[in-house]
């Protein structure tokens, strides 16, 4: 199958994202799509390279604001029906809010709006989906109350990326989740994938009940609902 997979920048679902990504990409020529955010998150969670291990050749294109900078050429593709398929998992508040409605400005949101035009069925997986508070996974975190201060901090020096701030916190922007700081702590004040507790707000539910109403969309709660809905309903 010829399917197209975009991420945006939600940490939660991430993982379980890219585990599902991994199984289509095997088998199928997927061209990713990767919003500036996911880029970015995607990196803090330690995830970056595994999807991009999995792209390259055609119709196999890692496609980002930057390389389709302002007119996203390569979305021209979805809206001659050139996929089976788009998923967008995981997708934020701030791109369900985008595409319900209507607009295109980031490559994300531009696939959706040129799928819908090529009659490409776009499957989506909104991270705001159930109202109330939701158990979600933080990237790699200093824990101060464990922090002995330590001179010099051996996790700063083990940090291939310098993204350790010794005794004050990681700058995820640098941070590529390889999880090196945490061996070199010898008191483990770093953690990986801490869970937290975040509110759902209101906007955000009321925004993915709306996605459900847009022609050519189909929403699924959990990513590992993907697979079993393209076999289920998507044509080869
Ligand atoms: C570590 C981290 C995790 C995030 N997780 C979420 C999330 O689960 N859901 C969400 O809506 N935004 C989340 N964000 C915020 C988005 O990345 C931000 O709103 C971004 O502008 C979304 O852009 P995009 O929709 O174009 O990908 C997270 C940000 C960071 C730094």
């Amino acid at each position: 199958m010829r399917i197209g997979w975009a991420f945006t920048g939600a940490g939660h679902l991430l993982k379980e994202s890219v585990d599902e990504f991994v199984k289509l990409a095997k088998d199928n020529s997927v061209t990713v799509f990767m919003s500036n955010a996911s880029i970015e998150v995607l990196k803090m969670y330690g995830l970056y390279e595994t999807v991009v291990k999995y792209t390259g050749g055609r119709y196999k294109e890692l496609a980002t604001d930057e390389n389709q900078k302002f007119s996203f050429p390569i979305t021209g593709r979805l809206s001659l029906g050139k996929y089976d398929v788009l998923v967008v998992s995981p997708a934020t508040a701030n791109t369900v809010a985008k595409i319900v409605y209507g607009i295109s400005d980031t490559i994300v949101t531009n696939a959706v709006a040129q799928a819908g035009k090529g009659k490409v069925p776009t499957i989506i997986v909104p991270v705001d989906i159930t109202p109330g508070d939701i158990d979600t996974v933080l990237p790699s975190k200093l824990e101060l109350s464990k922090c002995k201060k330590c001179d010099p901090c051996t996790a700063a020096l083990a940090c291939p990326h310098d993204a350790f701030i010794p005794y004050k916190e990681i700058s995820l922007l640098n941070c590529v989740g390889c999880g090196q700081c945490k061996v070199a702590c010898q008191y483990d004040a770093i953690s990986e994938g801490k869970v937290i507790q975040m509110h759902m707000r209101d906007i955000d539910i009321k925004n993915t009940k709306k996605l459900k109403d847009i022609d050519e969309i189909d929403v699924v709660k959990h990513p590992s609902e993907i697979i079993p809905f393209i076999e289920n309903n998507i044509q080869k």
